[in-house]
Parts: structure tokens; sequence; C-alpha cells
């Protein structure tokens, strides 16, 4: 296990609602004409993962302790069985990009997808 700080990713569905997930196999790294780039580790046919793909934007909000009841539900409960509205969060839209925000996190990345790669 590698101890890291926790992210839920906030994505747009088809329908242009929003859906969040947590994601904490998040790291960073830097290239020279792109200086800062988040890389993130997503599995399986997760609806993050393919609005990710699909829509190459989304938003990663940082989670802190009192976001912890919030985290679990997101990480609980799957897009695909239906809305994730059983409990209260308020969202708001990206500064620069149209993407779904967590009012509640205090630090938020607003990314677009530079590329994408198969592990197998
Ligand atoms: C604390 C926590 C961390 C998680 N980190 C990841 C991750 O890094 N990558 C990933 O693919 N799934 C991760 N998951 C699983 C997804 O959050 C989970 O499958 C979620 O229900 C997906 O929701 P969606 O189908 O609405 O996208 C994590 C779950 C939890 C609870």
């Amino acid at each position: 296990m590698c101890v890291q700080p926790s992210f839920i990713i906030g994505t747009n569905n088809e329908d242009g609602s929003y859906n969040f997930a947590p994601i904490t196999w998040v790291s960073v790294t830097s290239e020279k004409d792109n200086d800062y780039l988040l890389v993130i580790s997503m599995f399986g046919t997760k609806r993050t993962r393919q609005n990710v793909i699909r829509t190459g934007i989304f938003s990663v909000n940082l989670v802190s302790s009192d976001m912890l009841e919030l985290m679990d539900y997101f990480g609980t409960h799957h897009a695909k069985d239906g809305k994730k509205d059983k409990i209260l969060y308020n969202v708001c839209r990206g500064e620069i990009l149209d993407v779904p925000v967590l009012d509640s996190s205090r630090w938020v990345y607003e990314c677009e997808v530079d590329k994408s790669i198969e592990t197998g």
C-alpha cells in the first residue's frame, strides 16, 4: 500500500449530468513543453473512466477529513446503478473548463487529457 492523498474525480455524463468517484492512484510528472501533468490510474469499466476518455476533461478534487463520508459514498456506488444523489453535496462548474467541481474541496485541478495509455 502506498500512502497518498485522496482525490475525487468529477466528470460530465453523456446526458449532461455530473458524476463523482474517488480515484486515489494519482501522481504527478512534468515534461518540457507541458510542464505539469497528473498521472491517473483507472481500471475497469467505471463511468468515470468512460467519461474521461469520451470528454477529455475532468476535475480532480482533493479530499479532506470532513469529506470522508462523501468519498465513501461515491466510492461504493456506481453511476451505472443510478445517480449518486442519496447524500447532500454542492456542485459548481470549473473556472476554466466545463467540469463539475465539489464545493467542499479546498484544492481543485481542472484537467484536460494529454495522453492515455492502456496497460493491458
Ligand atoms: C478510497 C477509494 C479510492 C479509489 N481509487 C481508485 C483508483 O485510484 N482507480 C480506480 O480505477 N478506482 C478507484 N476506486 C474505485 C472507484 O471509486 C469506484 O469503482 C466507483 O464506484 C466508480 O464509480 P463510477 O462507476 O460512478 O465511476 C476507489 C474507491 C475508493 C473507495
